[in-house]
């Protein structure tokens, strides 16, 4: 049995840091682990351009040590323009992102025309300039059960035939429709997995099993697109165990408040950046593929990108006694901001080492 990885300093491509203060509450979950995050747009305000871009930047800059290195992203909107991206792109987005209004958190006022027309303008200007188009690929109006199959049936296919060369990544894949469609696709089609997605069913929100074996809902598990069956689980994991390149790491980790989660309409969104990387390193495990896991963390996700591999590693270690007990929760000094960790209270199969100072 191997007790100690060591893996290049890893990415991840899907995270939401959000604005102040969470943000200083929630980033150094992130910053730990990752080198570099692809920091997701969907904030309250919304980063829509150049200019709103260049603030958030700073924020997080101000937030996070100086080793980190935020990619920053923008929302497109129905007023999103081939211009507002060529000047998003100078100013340093790396991607921009669709979400289809109201499928999700923060998704409001995202895009809600997905013909041909303005998007595919907008496309075309993101290929030209070399940003990647980033998904969450969830149809409107659609029950959560089938919402990402729709659209990647009825929409994502027109997309790549229309904007050929597009680098498109269908985010936090849920299904094995989604699963097909990057499979099938040329190969500038590609996919984030999320360590929720490797491990939950919809069982695990909906009929949940506590320690003394009662069951009920567990919002601390929700996030959209929903885990779905065992089969769609199970096609999630055979994609990373086969070491595609086209399936990569970005762990959504999405911080609420806990009041906010636990709410007669609770919010979608886990925060999981304090077990995320060590959950891949125990579903590779199970897998019998922890010797995927240096690529899937650390070099499919830059390559697709394009950007330059990182430089330096990080180990992983099994931990001794409580060292990988989760947290419950990550409180902010003045307590106005509390938010409770995905597998909260869990012992971790892997840790990061810390080393002595
Ligand atoms: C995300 C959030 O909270 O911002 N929520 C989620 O359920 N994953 C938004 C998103 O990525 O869908
Ligand atoms: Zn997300």
């Amino acid at each position: 049995m191997t007790d100690e990885l060591v893996l290049r300093a890893p990415d991840n491509f899907h995270v939401h840091l959000r604005r102040e203060p969470m943000l200083s509450l929630v980033a150094r979950a992130t910053t730990d682990v990752y080198r570099r995050a692809l920091v997701m747009p969907n904030t309250d305000p919304p980063i829509l351009d150049a200019d709103d871009l260049v603030i958030y930047r700073d924020e997080i800059i101000h937030a996070t040590p100086a080793d980190f290195v935020p990619l920053m992203t923008i929302k497109l909107t129905d007023a999103t323009t081939p211009a507002v991206i060529d000047a998003a792109r100078v100013a340093g987005a790396v991607a921009g992102k669709v979400y289809p209004s109201g499928v999700t958190t923060g998704s409001y006022g995202g895009v809600s025309e997905f013909g041909a027309g303005s998007l595919i303008d907008v496309f075309m200007a993101m290929r030209d300039c070399g940003m990647v188009l980033c998904v969450h690929a969830e149809m409107p109006g659609v029950t959560w059960s089938v919402a990402e199959q729709s659209f990647i049936d009825d929409i994502i296919p027109d997309w790549i035939a229309y904007v050929p060369d597009l680098k498109l990544v269908v985010e936090h894949v849920s299904s094995s429709s989604a699963v097909a469609l990057v499979k099938m696709a040329p190969d500038t089609v590609a996919a984030t997995v999320t360590p929720m997605h490797l491990t939950l069913t919809d069982d695990d929100i909906l009929g949940y099993r506590n320690h003394r074996g009662r069951r009920g809902l567990n919002p601390h598990n929700f996030c959209y697109p929903m885990p779905k069956t065992d089969y769609d689980r199970h096609t999630i994991r055979e994609a990373v165990a086969s070491g595609s390149p086209k399936f990569f790491a970005g762990d959504d980790s999405a911080p609420h408040r806990y009041q906010d989660k636990e709410a007669p309409c609770g919010c979608a969104g886990v925060f999981c950046a304090p077990a995320s990387l060590p959950t891949y390193a125990e579903v590779f495990d199970e897998l019998g593929c922890l010797d995927k896991l240096d690529d899937f963390a650390g070099r499919f996700g830059a390559e697709f990108y394009g950007l330059p591999l990182n430089e330096g590693t990080i180990r992983l270690v099994r931990p001794v006694g409580d060292a990988g007990i989760v947290p419950h929760y990550l409180t902010s000094p003045g307590r106005s901001q509390s938010v409770r960790c995905w597998r909260a209270g869990e012992r971790l199969g892997w840790i990061v080492a810390r080393e002595a100072p």
